[in-house]
């Protein structure tokens, strides 16, 4: 259980007494507030508002004859041990009521008189569990809709949009509604994981809350373990991995949704220790001066960017198959070095002997059934002793290339259609969707194999995403209307393979790398057009030479590898390496210029 630390929470409760006096309240202890924490454990924000309303209305009401209170504080959450803790440790005061259930469960927490002409004031720190216990329920579902469309108001197109489904997501979703049915509108503050801020397929939930709120307040808490980090510290508010972020969302009474609402942005970075005292002395979020984002679809402040760079094409127009790298979640049964070895693992498996095997090959999952796994190996080993089919090469890490028993059933995510597209291509373009690492861009590759999704970098946030030059059914994986009025002045649409070395020599261009680096981490390349058919063919001819130095390097593992750019080659390549990104940094020029 990750608790919240009392200065975060009752700054939380500092900045949203603020935000119902700006709604014209009298702030967290007034008797038209009504104030919920929908997963308030122990009750540390409670407290805090309690502590906050009361110093707060001491300035305001000194002379009152009675204190003035909220009309109900109400705390939920599913664990009556912490509704236990929190009946002890909160004042009496204000009219408490906390009560065990699952939130999720249903929207009617407020009876009639709680809620006639009540703003409601939400705080807290619901829980940020990638599976929420209330996976399908079909209120939350319902609700979540609105997430999964984009500001236009259509459908995603991403296939997967599991991070919708994330515990703190269904909160944020659940405490919107709430506010939304708020009669005397609502302010709505919640640390939760900050990846909704700019995860690519958060957008739906960013644009939805933009319609649900008047106006929107994010202080990033940063603290992110799962990003490259430029070097200097940055510590977790709560010993955890994500980034969290407090974000503020005020409901004036009668919102028009049509409009979407302004969103200012603040950060904190540094040691635990500074970002406690931080806050501790500052006096609310609007205190801290956030910045008002010029685009509010992302909620971190947007990269500047070359207004032509958003008007070229995304790789994934120009080459509309893609998917993410194959992932086994054991490795070290599925994987190795040697094929022989790999083999002799695979037969004992078969064998049915009783392991231990090496990744827990041997032990079932909520996704792994090692019985059914068993049966396909044999299945295998049954039809072909050596499995020339199924233990292939993978192009594991960049020159590193490793057998792998590629048989569907042990792995978590085999790809098929990626293999099979793989064996109709020549070549596939690797690279990666986002990257929240702070060094400098350099996510990219060719390989020839199925390739693994940690191939360029170990983090979830970061997966390899392979552009194959041909689609599982053979056809070029070319967009031809996307291609044509993108290089319109070609004299005629190039094949994929072209295409692809192309791009290959713009990713390898540093001076297009340093220019669009913050651009480049945000989300997949965009890909200018040629300058003319001569350039073109000269970057296709640096794109070629690029990817026969990556290529010749995984094979050549007498030699130390070496770093040419950002890239590990052996030094046997490290020549033709250089003198390629020099080739594609002339070829590119023109169309940079
Ligand atoms: C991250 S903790 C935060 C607790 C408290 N707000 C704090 O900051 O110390 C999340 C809390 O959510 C509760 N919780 C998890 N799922 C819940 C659900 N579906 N309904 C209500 N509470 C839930 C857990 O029991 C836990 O107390």
């Amino acid at each position: 259980m990750v608790h919240t630390p009392p200065a975060l929470a009752r700054f939380v409760a500092r900045s949203t007494d603020a935000a119902l006096r700006d709604l014209g309240r009298a702030g967290l202890a007034d008797p038209d507030v009504v104030v919920l924490d929908p997963a308030c454990g122990p009750g540390v924000f409670l407290a805090a508002a309690f502590r906050e309303g009361v110093r707060a209305d001491q300035t305001s009401f000194s002379f009152a004859s009675q204190a003035p209170a909220p009309r109900v504080v109400l705390g939920l959450d599913v664990d009556p041990h912490a509704i236990a803790q929190a009946r002890a440790a909160l004042p009496t005061d204000w009219p408490l009521r906390l009560e065990v259930g699952d939130t999720l469960a249903s929207l009617e927490v407020l009876d009639e008189g709680a809620r006639a002409g009540a703003t409601l004031a939400i705080l807290g720190n619901p829980p940020w569990a990638g599976r929420s216990e209330n996976r399908g329920s079909p209120l939350l579902e319902g609700l979540l809709e609105d997430f999964r469309r984009d500001s236009e108001g259509r459908a995603l197109g991403e296939r997967k949009i599991g991070v919708l489904s994330d515990a703190y997501v269904r909160f944020w979703r659940w405490s919107c509604e709430l506010a939304r049915r708020a009669e005397g509108g609502a302010v709505v503050a919640l640390v939760t994981n900050a990846s909704f801020l700019d995860g690519p397929v958060h957008r739906g939930m960013r644009a939805a809350m933009s319609r649900f709120f008047a106006r929107v307040s994010v202080l990033h808490l940063g603290g992110s373990a799962l990003i490259a980090r430029r070097g200097d510290r940055d510590e977790n508010l709560f010993s955890v991995r994500p980034a969290a972020a407090l974000t503020i969302g005020v409901r004036p009474r009668g919102h028009d949704e049509g409009r979407s609402a302004p969103v200012r942005f603040a950060a904190l970075r540094g040691s635990r220790e500074a970002k406690l005292r931080m806050l501790a002395s500052a006096e609310t979020l609007e205190a801290l001066t956030p910045e008002r984002l010029a685009d509010s679809s992302r909620w971190v402040p947007a990269p500047t960017v070359d207004a032509r760079y958003l008007e070229w094409p995304a790789l994934p127009e120009l080459m509309p198959f893609h998917r993410e790298g194959l992932q086994s979640n054991r490795d070290a049964f599925c994987v190795d070095v040697d094929r022989g070895r790999l083999l002799e693992r695979l037969r004992a498996f078969a064998d049915g002997e009783p392991g231990p095997f090496p990744g827990s090959a041997g032990v079932a999952s909520a996704h792994y059934d090692p019985e059914r796994a068993r049966a396909a190996v044999r299945a295998v080993l049954t039809q072909d002793a050596e499995a020339s089919e199924h233990v292939v090469r993978l192009a594991y890490r960049p020159l590193q290339h490793r057998w792998a028993a590629l048989i569907p059933r042990l792995w978590h995510r085999p790809r098929p259609d990626l293999r099979l597209a793989m064996q109709r291509s020549e070549l596939a373009l690797v690279t990666v969707r986002k990257d929240r690492g702070e060094r400098a861009w350099s996510h990219f590759g060719a390989v020839r194999e199925p390739v693994d999704n940690c191939y360029l970098s170990a983090r979830s946030s970061c997966r390899a995403r392979a552009f194959p030059t041909h689609k599982p059914d053979g056809a070029p994986n070319i967009d031809r209307g996307a291609v044509a009025s993108w290089a319109s002045h070609l004299e005629s649409p190039p094949p994929a393979i072209e295409l692809l070395r192309y791009a290959l020599c713009v990713l390898a261009s540093p001076s297009y790398r340093a220019r669009f680096d913050a651009a480049l981490r945000a989300d997949y390349p965009r890909i200018p057009p040629p300058a003319s058919t001569a350039a073109f063919h000269e970057c296709v001819e640096a794109g070629g030479m690029i990817e026969a130095a990556f290529h010749a390097s995984v094979h050549s593992f007498a030699s130390a590898p070496v770093i040419v750019g950002h890239h590990l080659v052996s030094a046997d390549r490290a020549g033709a390496l250089t003198e390629a990104i020099a080739a594609s940094e002339r070829a590119l020029a023109a169309a940079l210029a």
